[in-house]
C-alpha cells in the first residue's frame, strides 16, 4: 500500500488536534533545549530548503532545528535550476529521492502546490504569496505560552490582509481565537477565502472593521505586518498612503487592555506599520515570537517525519 505523504501548505492541512500535538512536542523539546538537551530525534534525515525570496528567520530556524534534531540541511540556490531547468514535476520527483523533507519559499502559492503534487516526501510552505503556516503555528504557540490558553482570546490584526493574516485566521479559527481585523476594504480577505474559512472552522468569529481603535480594544494580542510584502514593491508608495491610518503606535496601544501584547512576524518596516516605541516597548514580544519559530518547527519536523514512518 502506498502511504499518503503529508504536506503543510496552509493550515487547512492540519486539524486542531494535530496542531495541539505539534505544540506539545515543541513545548517538550523547548524545555529540554533550555536544559542543554538536544534530542536527536531525526538522525541522518536531510532537509532541502528552496527559497525564491530572502529570509533570516525561516531559513536559519529550520536549519538550526534540523541540526539540533541530528539531521542536516541543504540550502539550494539558483544553481539547481528550480523552476527553469526542467519541469516542476521532474524536479520534485528527483529531489525527493534524496531528501526527507522540502521547505519552500516561493512567490506564487501554486509553485508549492505543484512541488507537493509531485514530491514523494513532505513539502512545507516556508511562505508563499498566499500563506505562511509556520509563522502562524509558531505565533499560536507563543500566545499559548504567554496566556496559558488560546480558546476565548481575541487577536486584533491591524493592516494588510496578507499571507500571515490568512494563516493566522485559519489557525485562530480552528483553535477558538476570535479575530478582529482593521483592514482597508481592498486589502481584506476575498469572498472565496472567507468561504473556505467558514467551511474549515464554522465557529470562527471574524470581525472586520476599518477602525484600528475598535479592533484593539478587547484584544489580548495586537498583531501587524508590513504594508508591502515581498514581491509587491512596485505598490509601496500607494500602500504607504492607504495604510497610514493603520500604524500601530503608542496612541493606538493606549486603547488596548493592560496585559495586551504586541506581535509582528518581522522583518518590520519601522516607522511604517509600527513605531520604534511599540516594537521596542514593554508590550512587545517579537523576539520571543522569532525564537519560537525554531522551537515550533522542531515540533513540526519531529511530528511530520515521524508520521512518514
Ligand atoms: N517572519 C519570517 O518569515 O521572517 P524571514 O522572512 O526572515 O524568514
Ligand atoms: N507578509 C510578509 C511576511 C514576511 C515574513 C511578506 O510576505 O513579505
Amino acid at each position: 500500500m502506498v502511504k499518503k505523504v503529508r504536506h503543510l501548505l496552509t493550515l487547512a492541512d492540519l486539524s486542531a488536534a494535530e496542531m495541539e500535538r505539534i505544540f506539545s512536542i515543541a513545548e517538550d523539546l523547548k524545555s529540554k533545549w533550555a536544559k542543554g538537551i538536544r534530542e536527536p530525534l531525526l538522525p541522518g534525515r536531510v532537509m532541502a530548503l528552496l527559497f525564491e525570496k530572502p529570509s533570516l528567520r525561516t531559513r536559519v530556524s529550520f536549519e538550526a532545528c534540523m541540526a539540533h534534531l541530528g539531521g542536516s540541511s541543504l540550502f539550494l540556490g539558483q544553481e539547481t535550476g528550480f523552476g527553469t531547468r526542467e519541469t516542476m514535476a521532474d524536479f520534485a520527483r528527483v529531489l525527493s529521492q534524496y531528501v526527507d523533507v522540502i521547505v519552500a519559499r516561493t512567490y506564487r502559492h501554486q509553485t508549492v502546490v505543484e512541488l507537493a503534487q509531485y514530491a514523494q516526501c513532505p513539502v512545507i510552505n516556508g511562505l508563499s504569496d498566499l500563506a505562511h503556516p509556520c509563522q502562524a503555528l509558531a505565533d499560536l504557540f507563543t500566545i499559548r505560552e504567554l496566556f496559558g490558553r488560546l480558546r476565548g482570546l481575541t487577536l486584533a490584526w491591524i493592516g494588510d490582509g496578507n499571507n500571515v493574516a490568512r494563516s493566522l485566521a485559519r489557525g485562530c479559527g480552528k483553535l477558538g481565537i476570535r479575530m478582529v481585523m482593521a483592514t482597508p476594504p481592498p486589502y481584506r480577505f476575498d469572498e472565496a477565502f472567507l468561504e473556505e474559512l467558514r467551511r474549515d472552522a464554522p465557529e470562527f468569529e471574524l470581525v472586520v472593521t476599518d477602525d484600528p481603535v475598535e479592533a484593539v480594544q478587547d484584544a489580548a494580542v495586537i498583531y501587524t505586518d508590513v504594508w508591502t510584502s515581498m514581491g509587491q514593491e512596485a505598490e509601496a508608495a500607494q500602500r504607504r498612503r492607504i495604510f497610514a491610518p493603520y500604524q500601530v503606535n503608542a496612541a493606538l496601544m493606549a486603547h488596548a487592555q493592560k496585559g495586551a501584547v504586541f506581535m509582528h512576524c518581522m522583518p518590520a518596516h519601522r516607522g511604517e506599520e509600527v513605531t520604534d516605541e511599540v516594537i521596542d516597548g514593554p508590550q512587545s514580544v517579537v523576539i520571543q515570537q522569532a525564537a519560537n519559530r525554531m522551537h515550533l518547527q522542531k515540533g513540526l519536523l519531529a511530528w511530520l517525519l515521524a508520521a512518514q514512518n
